[in-house]
């Protein structure tokens, strides 16, 4: 079974309404994640008093990627938030755009992934929001936003992730989720957090909420952010431009569901996941530890639609490091103003490129080389979450390899961008394709008991599963309508 379970269980969901009642809790839905000022005037007009990372149960239409770039009191605009990395930097003639996530509250978007994945079953009452404990299991901000969402919906939260991730991560998620439990390893270790969700899983109180699994991670990405690449790029785009790539690095494969939304509107624009080199799972069936937190988790998510991904491509976690420091420090950024006179706003935004977001970019150049794309050419990603979320790898950063200066940017600059080559990418055939399907049998069939028939499904039948998937956004909003009028505060706003 690949589409989302939307059957109802009207007991749990009368509990639902009145929980939500007691906690002014109003649920956005999709249409207005995808169009924001279809939100009542009300709610907006409150929100001009309430901040972007509030517990406050407004937030929650906050959900979107065309929030204000504010701190606090923040409302909605037409165009996502966005950098363009201009030919100077990248080294290519083609256009890139990387969609900004430090606007979501918990300043990443996986708040919407964890939200696309709670909000059918609140809605439904199959999760019962009076004593169930939401278990967020993730390499860190799937969890900070699953948390970040159940103290938003008023419920009970645990959040697993492994040992080795950030400190900021840690820090944030103790003042949030009712629990945190860290589980042996680095970034890659998915596998035990696995494990930790099966030893859960024996008290029924607790509802796991996989984002490697859960279709209502790629139904939001599909939404959402595939919605808002195409608004970004219909925004920017020039006569004769032409939308031929986009590229995402993958951890759940939840953002992939973007690229098929925009291979439907864009014909002919090829569909890139990202891996670390460290991890070349994708690539080459690979393993390993590495440094690009939030992705590559040495397996194939159920939820990647890897029948529709064209290229894989290997990003050396050292590039994505190198360039942090180049980005975030004074040396850095008088280097990209002096050398390269890059814009004061410019070399600003580039603060909004995590890691990850960092690794994106370079997938991007390397696609551009890979297709000799031209200045008529663009390529859109995402920033999954910002630098803010990195400051304590920056201090690392100078511990091992000493203060940052102008040398340093220079190498740094062209040794990690300008020297990249189309080596450790792969333009996926047939046979590539279903060899990197086929290994999600060893994870989700042998190991976490998924239906074979349902593995195959998710290989020959389209239309039943990416498909009907992404279309159950409408049903669900359908679901979020009735909820809210139950409980009736959208009435009495
Ligand atoms: C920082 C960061 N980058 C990238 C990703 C990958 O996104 P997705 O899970 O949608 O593949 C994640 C996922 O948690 C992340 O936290």
């Amino acid at each position: 079974m690949s589409r989302i379970d939307l059957t109802i269980n009207k007991e749990i969901l009368s509990k639902n309404v009145q929980k939500a009642r007691e906690n002014n809790v109003i649920i956005p839905t999709f249409h207005q994640m995808q169009n924001p000022e279809t939100i009542p005037a009300a709610i907006q007009e409150k929100l001009k008093g309430v901040g972007l990372w509030d517990v406050n149960p407004l937030n929650l239409f906050r959900i979107t990627w065309k929030n204000e770039a504010k701190e606090t009191g923040g409302l909605f605009q037409a165009t996502p938030n966005y950098v363009e990395i201009p030919s100077k930097l990248s080294g290519v003639p083609c256009r890139i755009i990387a969609m900004a996530g430090k606007w979501f509250p918990t300043g990443c978007h996986k708040v919407g992934a964890s939200f696309g994945c709670l909000a059918p079953r609140l809605a439904t009452g199959q999760f019962d929001a009076t004593w169930h404990k939401a278990v967020w299991p993730s390499t860190g901000n799937y969890c900070r936003g699953g948390a970040f969402n159940s103290k938003l919906l008023a419920c009970e939260s645990v959040a697993i992730l492994p040992a080795e991730m950030s400190q900021e991560r840690f820090s944030w998620l103790k003042s949030i989720a009712g629990e945190v439990i860290a589980t042996p390893g680095c970034e890659s270790n998915v596998k035990e957090i696995f494990d930790k969700t099966w030893e859960l899983k024996a008290d029924p109180q607790y509802m796991i909420f996989n984002q490697f699994e859960e279709m209502g991670n790629p139904m939001w990405h599909y939404n959402v952010t595939g919605f808002a690449l195409a608004d970004l790029y219909e925004a920017v785009k020039r006569p004769g431009d032409r939308l031929a790539g986009a590229c995402f690095t993958s951890g759940s494969a939840g953002t992939m569901s973007a690229g098929d939304y925009l291979k439907e509107r864009y014909p002919g624009l090829k569909l890139a996941v990202g891996e670390a080199l460290q991890c070349p799972t994708i690539l080459n069936n690979g393993f390993g530890g590495h440094r690009i937190e939030g992705i590559g988790d040495k397996h194939i998510p159920w939820i990647h639609n890897v029948k529709n991904t064209d290229m894989a491509i290997a990003i050396d976690d050292e590039d994505s490091q190198r360039l942090l420091r180049l980005f975030n420090t004074p040396d850095g950024h008088a280097y990209l103003k002096n050398e390269l006179g890059l814009e004061d706003e410019l070399i600003e935004k580039l603060s909004w490129l995590g890691i990850s977001g960092i690794a994106n970019v370079l997938c991007c150049i390397k696609m551009a080389k890979y297709y000799e794309l031209t200045g008529q050419d663009v390529v859109c990603t995402v920033l999954t979450d910002s630098a803010a979320m990195y400051q304590s790898r920056i201090t690392e950063l100078d511990e091992m390899h000493g203060a940052y200066n102008a040398t340093e940017a220079a190498i740094d600059h062209n040794l990690h961008v300008l020297g990249l080559k189309t080596d450790n990418m792969l333009e996926l055939t047939y046979v590539e394709r279903k060899r990197v399907h086929n290994l999600k049998y060893y994870t989700w069939v042998e190991q976490q008991a998924r239906d074979v028939h349902d593995l195959n499904a998710l290989w020959y039948d389209q239309e039943g599963t990416w498909d009907a998937v992404h279309q159950q956004a409408a049903e669900l909003d359908e679901l979020i309508n009735a909820f809210n009028e139950e409980t009736g505060l959208l009435k009495n706003l």
